[in-house]
């Protein structure tokens, strides 16, 4: 679903009135441009500090590195507790909104007892700071709690996405070295309780197989379902024996501004997903910062919901450390868009007056086939700008956002940034920048990227070419845990003679200098703003006893952006049982990953397309999955393949 993009595209200047009032300034790029450091310096002093730091930023280790050097901070005293003792400790830090229909407000005063009590619990067990915490939890207030009181404690958390398979829990727990699992008796799922502390028993294992960092399994009580949940002895507490019984004043430390906050693991190109690594005082200057301006966050008064998963960098740093860095008062919301039915959304921004709205573009094209009527049946005057993440939006997506939920007066505020970049890098600034429907303009103050062919030359406007980030930037990865080759290769290898970060997205320029991200050019496909990696598909897929080979593609989808297209060979002797082998791969990839990841088409065929070299060519199983002419076939073995291919299909 790549943009059309003409200069001539309609631009949308930010209102006067917008303007008047907007957090950011013009003079802010300007200033940034003057000096860099000393920009990014200010921005970091918008946190509290322990100690001051005495330098911006120390590249001699480059490409890992330190930001505000010689700084320490609390995170989570910089997210909780200094509002408190700023007197806004009655401020709701969060509507928490669960999916059948029960709520609970949390204020900064008690955000700040739960997350001390946490605190207090995780230090009485014995964790300390650099431990590792994964963190395997539905949206509720605890798993906001937990990722705090972590932080609050130095310990590194690796929140795992409750929609991942035990499987892909258990490499995550081990490659981190866990000692401590946060979970929940089960979720809900379009209204029904599921199970998932089961889906944590079967990862961690048991005897011989058992996952040998954890010590201990830390569940909430969320859906009751089970009067007879699995239980181990010594390993197992519950949340409410436990973590309610400790005291809700709790002392913090200080840590080193490039203490790693947390891990978050995410699909590469190969298939063993990488821990980013994230810091502290880098990491939250730049989640708070862009909060602040680019969703030009007024204390006290907006209502900011992004609804996205804790189990995302976007949950991270716009439902976590961003807004509550800000003292922002936001919604949380456990369930999904259509549960009990289409109206959710709108309901809830209704009754809470939410302000400020962020959300995937797949998304607004879900609202869009459901039809206008919906939200139109709602108050949706409280909005006042609109947030798009995840994958490019199209014009029409665009267009519809604004007019239907924003009024035809809210500005959008296209953000484009990654798991590994942290925060938001490239983004029109409201009251400030235009913005053109499909482009995210251009990269924020204190960030430099550009757009370059092969060589490293930038590219003319027009022209298509590699999206690189050449300066770093305060919340930049620190690496990939335990694996400072790959974390060298992954990103900075490609442009290494110039030091540059790779981003892996293709991009242009129109005729004005506005930036159009494309997608990826590597093999990562985007779901729904779900970065999966065609390898991981692949590999899910051989693992089922009937399949020798597989290949996979992100094909262009029009309500997900691209949609999982599989084609595999089967093994000799194996009978193709038709729709019942389909169904039993889908399951595969879902046991072995994740629901997210199920193909949406699989084809079963004779042979792969393959170059001289034997590598599988993806670019021709695209032309066919998308129903475009062949592209180049010359360098195949055998072009002749896709007659069969096609035979398949139609
Ligand atoms: C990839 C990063 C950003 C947090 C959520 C996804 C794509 C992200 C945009 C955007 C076009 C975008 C890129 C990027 N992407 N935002 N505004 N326009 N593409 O984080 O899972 O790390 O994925 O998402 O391809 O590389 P992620």
């Amino acid at each position: 679903m790549s943009p059309a993009t003409t200069s001539s595209a309609q631009g949308y200047p930010p209102s006067k009135e917008f303007a008047a009032q907007a957090n950011a300034t013009a003079e802010m790029y300007d200033r940034a441009d003057a000096d860099r450091l000393e920009f990014w310096a200010e921005q970091a002093r918008r946190l509290d500090w322990d100690t001051d730091f005495d330098q911006v930023l120390d590249w001699s280790g480059a490409p890992f590195a330190k930001w505000f050097v010689g700084g320490t901070l609390n995170v989570a005293v910089n997210c909780v507790d200094r509002h408190v003792a700023a007197g806004k400790g009655e401020r709701v830090a969060i509507h928490w909104v669960g999916e059948p229909g029960d709520s609970r407000d949390l204020t900064y005063a008690q955000l700040q007892d739960e997350v001390s009590k946490a605190a207090n619990y995780f230090s009485a067990i014995g964790l300390v700071a650099g431990d590792r915490v994964a963190i395997y939890m539905p949206m509720v207030p605890e798993a906001l709690i937990s990722m705090l009181a972590c932080a609050r404690l130095g310990l590194t958390h690796s929140v795992v996405f409750a929609g991942f398979s035990a499987g892909a829990l258990r490499s995550r727990v081990d490659d981190a070295e866990a000692k401590l699992v946060i979970t929940t008796d089960g979720q809900y799922r379009r209204g029904k309780p599921a199970p998932l502390k089961a889906a944590v028993d079967e990862a961690l294992g048991s005897g011989d197989d058992a996952a040998k960092s954890v010590e201990k399994v830390l569940v909430v009580r969320r859906t009751n379902h089970d009067e007879n949940l699995p239980w181990v002895d010594g390993r197992d507490v519950w949340w409410e024996d436990t973590v309610d019984e400790q005291s809700a004043t709790h002392s913090p430390e200080a840590f080193d501004a490039e203490h790693p906050l947390f891990l978050l693991y995410t699909s590469g190109t190969t298939g063993k997903p990488k821990g980013i690594v994230h810091s502290s005082g880098g990491y939250l200057t730049q989640a708070s910062y862009t909060f602040h301006n680019v969703f030009d966050h007024k204390e006290g008064r907006d209502v900011f919901w992004c609804g996205a998963d804790i189990g995302w960098v976007t949950g991270h740093s716009y439902l976590v450390y961003g807004p509550l860095s800000n003292g922002a008062t936001e919604v949380v919301y456990e369930g999904t868009p259509n549960s009990p039915n289409e109206h959710r959304h709108f309901e809830i921004i209704e009754k809470y007056g939410v302000t400020i709205y962020y959300i995937a573009p797949t998304l607004i094209r879900t609202f869009m086939k459901w039809g206008r009527e919906i939200p139109d049946a709602h108050d949706l005057s409280s909005v006042r700008l609109l947030g798009s993440v995840g994958e490019p939006i199209n014009p029409e997506a665009w267009k519809w956002y604004r007019e239907v939920i924003g009024g035809d007066t809210a500005p959008i505020v296209d953000t484009w940034w990654q798991t590994e970049t942290g925060a938001i890098m490239i983004s029109p600034l409201p009251g400030v920048t235009e913005a053109k429907p499909g482009s995210a303009m251009k990269p924020l103050p204190g960030i430099s990227a550009n757009i370059v062919d092969d060589q490293g030359n930038p590219v003319s406007h027009g022209e298509q070419g590699y999206l690189v980030l050449d300066q770093p930037w305060p919340s930049m990865l620190r690496g990939i845990w335990g694996d400072e080759d790959r974390f060298r290769e992954t990103y900075w290898s490609r442009f290494a003679e110039q030091g540059w970060y790779f981003a892996g997205d293709g991009a242009r320029y129109d005729d004005d200098g506005a930036l159009w991200v494309l997608g990826r050019v590597d093999d990562v496909m985007n779901i729904s703003g779900h970065r999966i990696s065609t390898a991981e598909v692949e590999s899910a897929l051989v693992g089922h006893a009937g399949v020798a080979e597989a290949a996979v593609i992100g094909a262009a989808d029009e309500t997900t952006g691209q949609g999982i297209v599989a084609f595999v060979i089967l093994r000799e002797g194996v009978e193709n049982t038709g729709e019942a082998l389909v169904k039993e791969l889908r399951e595969q990839v879902s046991i072995e990953i994740s629901p997210i990841a199920k193909p949406r088409e699989i084809n079963v065929v004779p042979e792969l397309p393959k170059t001289r070299s034997g590598k599988i060519m993806r670019r021709l199983l695209k032309d066919v999955a998308e129903g475009r002419e062949l592209g180049d076939t010359s360098t195949l073995v055998d072009p002749s393949v896709f007659e069969a291919i096609r035979q398949k299909r139609a």
